[in-house]
């Protein structure tokens, strides 16, 4: 295991790249299911979950080469290849590690009219149910039952049919599984308060470049006219806005300018506007997004919600920000039940923050001080590197395994940027 040393205190300034959005790509690649002509795809980021999510498709037989990254180079160009599935299971030894191994249940579906993936379980920020993605395929026509751990999906002799499905809570992981298999379904779906996240449309994107026929992309209404087959395509990932979010707010949090190369503007829109009311001057053009903090901090209130509201998962790194700003802020998390556990840690570290149930109430600014802390989930973790990088001392953060998962590279992009970070190992 691997901890990161950071000393707070320098201002970070310069250019940060920013990668192939992690959950943007863990729905693209199971779209190589879907059809067997190779699927490329480029600016693919150098994840932990990337690399399961690939060895996961090789449990069907699904080929997958790797072209031309050089070592320096940020992100990968993929072909997958799933000319014949020689498996339509997905072990639990495989899923336990990496939740979003659910989104091969509706394209295994789709394409072999059978799939039994393991029960994902709970994780560290809620208990994680996947029912609705269950009731989505069941109104596509698929039979599910669940068992010894498994959920068993069946399309009738025929395949899928098309049919609607209003999601009662917006769900991006179900809106995800029931797009993927309405695309090959007989007939029309209808998918009524689907997710409208930017990685639903690189999603609805990259199936339609293979030949999906899909209305109302961005839209919480999906119409969907599936087709007999699917062919290959070639494919971007979209920027990660959630990474760029991220940068933004350790940059903003050292009283820093930074340089958030490859961002893009229109898929941050609530993250910039928080940034903005709490004092960050954010500017942005087609090629990204430029972040400077050279007044003081506001204190300001946030509360997470579905697209375009603001990124549940950029709500523990904007905490962390609002540890140093001028008075009271009352954040408000409406997606997950238990997403603060990052709280505990940063009190460790001087944040003054109260909690009831889902609001955290963050009185600034507090003098943070460095010290040994612990990730807990992935953006949690990041929220403690962010406090790290304003604390006066050194902080060691450990279990950086969490941060593997959903930030390439992230010690060189901040040493990039002027930070004072070193990963060791961690005995
Ligand atoms: C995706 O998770 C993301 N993961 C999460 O990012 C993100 O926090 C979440 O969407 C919300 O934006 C990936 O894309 C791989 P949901 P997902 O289904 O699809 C409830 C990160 O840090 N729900 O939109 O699992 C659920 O309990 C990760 O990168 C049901 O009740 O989230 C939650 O309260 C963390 N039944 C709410 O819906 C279901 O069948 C939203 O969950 C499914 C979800």
């Amino acid at each position: 295991m691997d901890k990161l040393i950071i000393r707070g205190g320098n201002r970070l300034s310069g250019t940060i790249p920013i990668s192939g959005a992690k959950n943007s790509a863990l729905t693209l690649l199971p779209c190589a299911l879907l059809t067997d002509e190779p699927v490329t795809l480029r600016n693919l980021p150098r994840l932990a979950d990337i690399d399961g999510f690939q060895h996961l498709m090789g449990q069907f037989g699904v080929a997958h080469t790797i072209q031309g990254s050089r070592p320096d180079d940020f992100g990968r160009v993929v072909t997958l290849e799933a000319t014949r599935l020689t498996s339509t299971v997905a072990p639990y030894d495989l899923v336990r590690r990496m939740r979003a191994s659910i989104l091969v249940l509706g394209p295994l579906l789709a394409r072999a009219g059978d799939a039994t993936v393991s029960l994902p379980g709970g994780c560290a920020i809620g208990d994680r149910p996947i029912d609705l993605h269950l009731k989505a395929l069941e109104a596509l026509g698929a039979r599910v039952e669940l068992a010894q751990g498994y959920v068993r999906a069946v399309a009738p002799g025929g395949g899928l049919a098309g049919g609607d499905f209003r999601f009662p809570v917006v769900s991006v992981g179900a809106t995800e599984n029931a797009v993927m298999a309405a695309v090959l379904a007989k007939g029309v779906s209808r998918l009524s308060n689907a997710a409208r996240e930017p990685e639903i449309v690189d999603l609805c994107r990259l199936l339609t470049a293979m030949g999906a026929q899909i209305e109302g992309i961005g839209s919480g209404e999906l119409v969907i006219t599936g087709v007999p087959r699917l062919h290959g395509a070639t494919y971007r990932v979209m920027p990660d806005r959630i990474e760029a979010g991220s940068y933004a707010c350790a940059a903003a949090i050292t009283g820093g300018s930074v340089r958030l190369e490859g961002a893009d503007a229109d898929t941050m829109g609530a993250t910039i506007d928080a940034l903005r009311r709490a004092g960050v001057e954010v500017s942005h053009d087609p090629r990204g997004v430029t972040v400077a903090a050279n007044e003081g901090l506001r204190a300001v209130d946030l509360e997470t919600a579905p697209y375009p509201g603001l990124a549940t998962d950029m709500q523990a790194q904007l905490m962390s920000l609002l540890t140093q700003a001028q008075g009271d802020s009352v954040l408000h998390e409406t997606i997950f039940e238990n997403r603060y556990m990052h709280v505990p840690e940063l009190r460790r570290m001087g944040a003054v923050i109260e909690t009831a149930g889902r609001t955290a109430t963050v009185h600034g600014p507090a003098r943070l001080v460095g010290a040994e802390v612990m990730a807990t989930d992935l953006r949690a973790s990041m929220s403690l590197v962010i406090a790290a990088l304003a604390a006066e001392g050194e902080t060691q953060v450990r279990r950086i395994y969490h941060l593997d998962r959903g930030y390439e590279r992230l010690e060189e992009k901040l040493a990039l940027a002027g930070a004072d970070i070193r990963r060791e190992n961690d005995v």
